[in-house]
């Protein structure tokens, strides 16, 4: 069974790409190919919204990106609520990262609008939108590996006093920062890896400081790409329920290639195709989409 878009770029860089994904995300890997599990898991698998869709807290408004002519993103009108995990998936090359990109203001799109609680951010820097609380999760290569684990949340902890106040600097406030960041250590699980070096860390784990260090800076949303790539089933379990507990409170918005992390924990999926919208749902009503099961298993079959 081929894909169709596999079919159209079998050479080059982009078959590389897709041969290379499949391997490091076998999960999803065995999502292309077995359309009934898919479809017998969604019949099972009902996620149900934690929260009543109410308030809007992130939307897009025709959001475009396009790289030297070759539009990435297209029109794309998205819309985030209020508690929910919302996971974005799609093909290869569909445009999540470029989507993920955007929103989180590492890239400026070409036209397009994105707003947050109301407000305009779209001509907005990273730091400004962390300090309304957008953060994204800062990847596992920006915790400072010599640092001890207790250390890395703490200097997340100033990053975010800094911004207001140099109360910080005294004695008595670094025990207060060593306080919070035990909590937030005790959060995700790591209070018994405090004083290791974050480089001894395993794997697994350091996506938890990562997490760790994100919620030091009060996120009210929290933006993460692909939290489980390149991990085993054990740590995978861990993040996903480290994932839930962060939500609790709190909107997340997640690229994610692995099935099972998405189905079980996302209130609603958007699946992007070619820089476009394909679907958008809950897990149950997405996988069931024809036109996304076209997108993932080709038709040739
Ligand atoms: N900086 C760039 N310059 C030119 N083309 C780009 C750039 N970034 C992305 N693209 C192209 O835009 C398209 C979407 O890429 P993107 O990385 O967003 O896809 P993706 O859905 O994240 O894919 P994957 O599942 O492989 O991570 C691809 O065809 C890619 O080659
Ligand atoms: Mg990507």
């Amino acid at each position: 069974m081929r894909l169709n878009f596999e079919r159209s770029c079998r050479s080059g860089p982009a078959a590389e790409r897709i041969s290379t994904f499949a391997a490091l995300h076998p999960i999803y890997a065995s999502f292309y190919h077995t359309g009934a599990v898919l479809s017998r898991r969604a019949a099972l698998q009902q996620p149900e919204s934690r929260l009543t869709p109410s308030t809007v807290v992130l939307k897009t408004e025709g959001l475009t990106k396009s790289f030297m002519g070759f539009v990435a993103v297209q029109d794309v009108s998205f819309t985030l609520h209020e508690g929910h995990i919302h996971a974005v998936i799609g093909p290869n090359g569909a445009g999540k990262t470029t989507f993920f990109n955007l929103l989180t203001k590492f890239l400026q799109p070409t036209s397009g609008r994105i707003l947050y609680k109301g407000d305009d951010i779209t001509g907005l820097k990273p730091a400004q939108i962390a300090r309304r609380g957008v953060v994204r999760s800062f990847q596992i290569s920006a915790t400072f590996p010599h640092l001890t684990v207790l250390e890395n949340v703490r200097i997340a902890l100033q990053r975010k006093l800094g911004t207001m106040y140099h109360f910080w600097q005294s004695e008595r406030s670094l025990t207060v920062l060593d306080d919070r960041a035990r909590e937030l250590l005790a959060q995700v699980g790591l209070e018994s890896f405090a004083d290791l070096e974050a480089v001894e860390l395993p794997y697994g784990r350091k996506r938890a400081l990562e997490i760790a260090t994100t919620l030091a800076l009060d996120p009210e949303l929290i933006l993460l790409d692909e939290p489980t790539q390149g991990m085993g089933h054990e740590d995978i379990d861990r993040v996903k329920a480290l994932i839930k507990r962060v939500a609790k409170g709190r909107t997340v918005l997640m690229v994610e290639h692995n099935m099972s992390v998405v189905s079980d924990i996302s209130d609603r999926i958007t699946v992007l195709q070619r820089g476009q919208v394909l679907a958008e749902g809950p897990y149950a009503e997405v996988s069931q989409d024809p036109r996304v099961i076209e997108a993932y298993l080709g038709s040739g079959h």
